[in-house]
């Protein structure tokens, strides 16, 4: 990434001009960077990076109605309008959500990719219940790190894995139980599970399966992308055969089971938003911060992340 100036971005009808006071570092801005979802997201070089944005409405669009210059805002732009590693940034105004009054820009700029994917992984897609039990990975990360916090609001009783350093961490988060992975593995303690939140790789995917009941879900955010999502961003033939491909194994381990196998892209969702800026302000989900970066360090913190080794999420700060 370079700094560089710009052009002031187009305001369209529809759309609030944000001063970004403060921006989020995401695994999906390196796995851009790097070109690895050219198949699903193909941006043209150049283009500016960043998902996640708090700031300032500067400027509103002929038809916007939710918002007036002078609100404090937060949102993740929807897919091919991102771009939050900047000064300013347009954003459809149906993607964005009053930014929780009780948190700073910066922890702000730190909840909506990782708040929306935990969102629509258990609420939407999982439909997790009052007393269920639910396995989430990686709960010291971005997403688990909420994820804990919505599950444990749910009323479920919540399983995760971390390294031994951030056993307090995720236990003050909520989490029942807690698997250190580098001593225990998951998938001899835990058993009967009806939902799992799968953030790690394919073989932590296959044995996620066996951990469910009949009938469990498993909804996985690192792949491999399904044919329902081939449906939901209205891909060409050539893709969504390769999705179905792609999936074909874990689907075919899955029904053998009896289990739900679901992938899931999270989107751009301003009113799910709106109810996350509620449970924040009611004091239920609290943002975790592991770091700040100024914005000319933007690379920097992009290194950091991509170590993965992060405590929750790493911002940058602009103003
Ligand atoms: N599909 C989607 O919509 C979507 C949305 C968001 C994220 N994602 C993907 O989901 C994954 C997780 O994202 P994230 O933002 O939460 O990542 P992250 O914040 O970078 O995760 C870092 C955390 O992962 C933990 N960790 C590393 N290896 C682990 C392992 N083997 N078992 C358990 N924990 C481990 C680390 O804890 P220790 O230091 O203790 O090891 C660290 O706290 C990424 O691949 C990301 O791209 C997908």
């Amino acid at each position: 990434m370079q700094l560089v100036d710009i052009a002031e971005p187009v305001v369209k009808e529809t759309d609030v001009l944000v001063e970004v006071h403060s921006a989020a570092v995401n695994l999906l801005d390196s796995k851009l960077r790097k070109g690895e979802f050219k198949m699903i997201l193909p941006y043209k070089t150049p283009f500016i990076l960043g998902h996640d944005v708090a700031g300032v409405v500067t400027k509103v669009g002929s038809r916007v109605s939710k918002f007036n210059v002078g609100d404090e805002v937060y949102a993740r732009p929807a897919d091919h309008r991102i771009g939050t590693f900047a000064e300013l940034i347009a954003i459809n105004e149906k993607d964005v959500a009053l930014k929780p009054k009780n948190i700073s820009m910066q922890e702000a700029a730190s909840i909506p990719l990782v708040g929306l994917t935990a969102w629509q992984a258990l609420v939407e897609k999982a439909n997790l219940k009052k007393g269920q039990k639910v396995f989430i990975q990686a709960g010291s990360g971005g997403v688990g790190t909420f994820a804990i916090q919505l599950a444990k609001h749910m009323g479920a009783t919540v399983a995760t894995t971390t390294s031994g350093t951030n056993i307090e961490l995720v236990k003050s988060l909520g989490a029942d139980i807690v698997i250190d992975y580098q001593k225990d593995d998951f998938v001899t303690i835990l058993k009967g599970y009806d939902v799992v939140l799968n953030s790690q790789d394919a073989k932590t995917l296959e044995k996620s399966l066996r951990i469910l009941k009949p009938g469990g879900k498993v909804i996985s955010i690192s792949g491999p992308p399904d044919p329902d999502f081939g449906q939901e961003i209205n891909a060409n033939w050539f893709l969504k055969i390769a999705l179905k491909l792609l999936s074909a194994g874990i689907r075919k381990k899955a029904k053998r089971l009896g289990v739900n196998f679901s992938f899931l892209f999270m989107r751009a969702q301003g009113e799910q938003l709106s109810q996350i800026t509620k449970l924040i302000e009611s004091g239920v989900i609290k943002p975790v911060i592991d770091k700040v970066f100024p914005f000319e360090e933007t690379n920097e913190a992009m290194s950091y992340v991509e170590k993965g080794r992060a405590k929750g999420k790493v911002v940058v700060r602009l103003r």
